[in-house]
């Protein structure tokens, strides 16, 4: 019997050597071990024999049982390994050597339709400005007439830093150090600027919601600046971005910064105004918030507010994108996700 033991082992290692697949081991598994195996046949061999017997046969049979069992796993992860190696080796890898052009990168859909909103209003006298992400507490808010314990600021869940500076909540954080680096405006020439940006608040994430994210400001100052003028710029802005009519409505918006202030929507595009998660279900999504620059502001700003009056308008940059595109998820857009991302860009 101890013969045949010895017989089944190599007979085993020489079956196992030749595996290739979980398929190949299972049978293999089956033909040892199982019902009608081979070893399972000694174990029961094991009867016929004198207890003695049995004693030094049943640990022999036990042993390789064992043995086969113990063999069997670890060739399992063997044949694990060798198919994710296998898999790598028929992916796509990426060649550092390759010269430049092909494959080369794309705009992420923010920075196309930002730089298309930059090119109409370029057109327009407006000079582009830049403003930090990390501001102070005052130019963030007290500067835009949000005073310290103001409820205001309860909308703007805000990244405090820990030298008491804060990441951005919006981009009209620039607007107090761009009035006072262009000062008042000369007669017949409005002062014009738009200042893109990444503004950040403590957001619950869902499909519109993301805690990093685009608006884009725009500011006019002059000393015939009335509502008409605000009204004609946004309708130019959307009519140019979507290129055709959108419907649009105008309700009263209440922001401590303008005076007075509006909401302005756009028809949601993916449900074309039937509701879905992307507008709350509401069929409209708020989009550009705007009004007349209060007196405060402009006081702040260096500019005088008896003699002159703006518009500003403060643009959800990402959620632009995302009707213009028709993105279901605010989350793609910081998710890194190329091949996602491309589709919306060749
Ligand atoms: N800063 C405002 C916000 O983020 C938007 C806004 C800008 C409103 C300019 C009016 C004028 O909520």
């Amino acid at each position: 019997m101890l013969e045949n033991l010895e017989k089944i082992k190599q007979q085993f290692s020489e079956e196992l050597n030749a595996v290739n697949s979980n398929a190949e081991l299972e049978k293999i598994r089956v033909s040892f071990l199982g019902k009608k195996g081979l070893v399972t046949e000694q174990l029961k061999n094991l009867r016929d024999l004198t207890p003695e017997e049995k004693k030094t046969a049943g640990m022999q049979v036990n042993k390789l049982k064992n043995e086969i069992e113990q063999a069997i796993v670890e060739y399992q992860k063997t044949l694990e390994e060798k198919e994710y190696l296998q898999e790598i080796e028929n992916s796509e890898h990426y060649d550092y050597t390759i010269p430049g052009g092909r494959g080369a990168g794309t705009l992420h859909p923010i920075s196309i339709v930002q730089k298309q909103i930059e090119d109409i209003f370029k057109t327009m006298g407006f000079i582009i400005e830049d403003g930090l992400e990390i501001q102070t507490e005052y130019n963030n808010f007290e500067a835009v007439n949000i005073p310290k314990n103001h409820p205001a600021r309860d909308m703007q869940d805000t990244y405090y830093l820990d030298n008491g500076q804060l990441l951005k909540t919006h981009t009209s954080a620039a607007q107090n150090a761009i009035m006072k680096k262009y000062g008042a405006p000369k007669t017949g020439e409005p002062l014009r600027v738009l200042f893109p940006g990444r503004c950040f608040r403590n957001e619950n994430l869902d499909a519109s919601h993301e805690n990093t994210f685009f608006q884009l400001e725009g500011i006019m100052i002059g000393d015939d600046i009335s509502i008409s003028n605000l009204i004609y710029f946004m309708k130019v802005l959307l009519s140019e971005v979507f290129e055709r009519d959108v419907k649009v409505r105008l309700r009263p918006g209440f922001f401590p910064f303008v005076e007075p202030g509006f909401e302005l929507d756009i028809n949601c595009e993916i449900c074309e105004g039937s509701g879905c998660p992307t507008c709350k279900h509401s069929g409209w999504l708020e989009l550009l918030p705007c009004g007349m620059i209060h007196p405060n502001v402009l006081r702040m700003g260096g500019i005088d507010p008896d003699k002159y009056t703006g518009f500003a308008f403060g643009l959800g940059l990402t959620r632009l994108a995302m009707m213009k595109y028709n993105i279901k998820d605010i989350r793609l857009f910081n998710s890194g996700n190329i091949k996602q991302l491309r589709q919306f860009t060749r």
